[in-house]
């Protein structure tokens, strides 16, 4: 029988990092072949973009990569414990804030650092919020998940 694992990536306003997570993963997924496999999804931790589409700066930076961002954003759910298998936070306030939400300590053994699946980037702790920078943060975004949706997926593989 096929498992499916199913991955939620998390930040705050979820509309820069975890939709872009959610597309740099999809992607990997699509390209290796394991769609019926790996499941992805994102939200976040405050609602005030509730029902949007990713940042348009996220957007553009993305798609000149190849990346289509789709998703709505909307708020993370304690509901969503169950649904996933893994949570992936990118930075350590929306590691936090996700943690006091977890129900119980198998609930709460989800929740990861996105950046600790970086490879390239072995002094990464967080993927640092560009809601407030120019082109270069979101850049930087998409080169932090780039390598750690990598090494996600290879985790997943083995
Ligand atoms: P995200 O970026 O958490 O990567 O989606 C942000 C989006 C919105 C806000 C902050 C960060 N905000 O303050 O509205």
């Amino acid at each position: 029988m096929k498992t499916t694992t199913r991955l939620l990536f998390v930040c705050l306003g979820n509309i820069c990092r975890s939709p872009a997570a959610e597309g740099v993963m999809r992607h990997i997924v699509e390209r290796e072949g394991f769609d019926d496999r790996i499941e992805c999804d994102s939200a976040g931790t405050y609602d005030g973009h509730a029902g949007e589409l990713p940042d348009a700066r996220m957007r553009r930076a993305a798609a000149a990569r190849g990346y289509n961002l789709t998703h709505h954003s909307r708020l993370i759910h304690v509901g969503d414990f169950d649904c996933f298998d893994m949570i992936l936070a990118m930075d350590d306030s929306n590691y936090e804030r996700v943690h006091r939400m977890a129900p119980s300590l198998e609930a709460a053994a989800k929740i990861h650092r996105m950046t600790s699946f970086c490879r390239s980037h072995p002094g990464a702790d967080h993927i640092p919020d560009p809601y407030y920078e120019g082109a270069a943060g979101f850049e930087r975004v998409l080169d932090l998940l780039e390598d750690a949706c990598t090494g996600l997926f290879d985790e997943i593989r083995r």
